[in-house]
């Protein structure tokens, strides 16, 4: 049997670029932003989402006061000494979040959210973060283009009611929980719902969301230095027992430099080993 990533990039990638474009979700397909046109469940816009105030396409991290996170002190060991209320505070960039760690509470809204100034998906106008996580996407992306790699900004802060439409949608595009399990978190499990989590794309559009990303340059050069600007690679390829889900070649969460920067030196491959928290492989 197919995996969903197999049957995402058997779709061919003009098939899946409108796809991507249409539910602007990561899974390999919507992990939806909610921004953008509402083509789709995963894009009704959320309660959050409909206040004026919640997301000014004006509003950028320059406006806003970048708080760098210093959830973790300056080495591994002591990141690793991090009480465990560090990796359930879903306002930590510390928090791990996965299929047996909900967030807590369920319907936790970041007490800020600004849109990054960066290229946008045509889907993805309204794209929000939390303020350090957006200055430190604006930061890799200017870094990037200045190696001549054009990254996009796809999806990011998901409500816990938007999560709750982009897993249902997925539910009824594999026909089961069990295949949308694999790439999509059911509402009140997505690391979206932080404001920490965010999906790239490249500035030509191909591969967006899909498998085939990962041999994109968009994805080498991320999975290079994105640790440097305090990123690192959620769901990497190999990690399903750990992750309870798919590679995701384009998915980053914001985790501080502190953070990202020891577990590229150590070779830890997921947050859930670097704290020494359990494996999540299903709810
Ligand atoms: N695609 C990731 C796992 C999410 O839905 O949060
Ligand atoms: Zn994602």
């Amino acid at each position: 049997m197919r995996t969903p990533g197999q049957r995402r990039l058997g779709a061919g990638p003009v098939a899946a670029a409108v796809l991507a474009v249409l539910l602007t979700g990561c899974g390999g397909g919507p992990d939806g932003s909610g921004a953008g046109a509402p083509a789709s469940t995963a894009e009704l816009p959320a309660p959050a989402q409909r206040s004026p105030a919640a997301a000014p396409a004006k509003e950028g991290t320059q406006a806003a006061a970048p708080a760098p996170a210093k959830a973790g002190s300056d080495n591994a060991a002591s990141d690793k000494a991090m009480p465990d209320k560090a990796h359930s505070d879903p306002a930590s960039p510390g928090v791990v979040v996965n299929k047996r760690r909900p967030l807590s509470p369920q319907d936790f809204v970041p007490p800020k959210l600004v849109v990054p100034r960066v290229e946008r998906t045509v889907a993805a106008e309204r794209v929000r973060l939390r303020p350090d996580a957006a200055a430190a996407v604006e930061k890799m992306f200017a870094a990037a283009a200045a190696d001549g790699v054009g990254l996009t900004l796809v999806s990011g802060y998901r409500s816990f009611e938007e999560q709750a439409a982009t897993y249902n949608h997925w539910v009824g595009q594999y026909g089961d929980e069990a295949q949308a399990d694999e790439v999509s978190a059911r509402a009140g499990h997505s690391e979206h719902q932080t404001g920490l989590a965010f999906d790239i794309g490249q500035a030509d559009g191909t591969c967006t969301l899909v498998l085939c990303f990962r041999d994109t340059e968009a994805a080498r050069w991320t999975a290079q230095h994105a640790a440097r600007y305090g990123f690192i690679l959620r769901y990497p390829q190999g990690h399903h027992e750990v992750t309870g889900f798919s590679a995701e070649s384009w998915h980053f969460r914001y985790v501080g430099p502190e953070i990202a920067g020891a577990m590229k030196a150590a070779g830890t491959a997921t947050l859930e080993e670097h704290f020494g928290l359990p494996p999540a492989p299903g709810y």
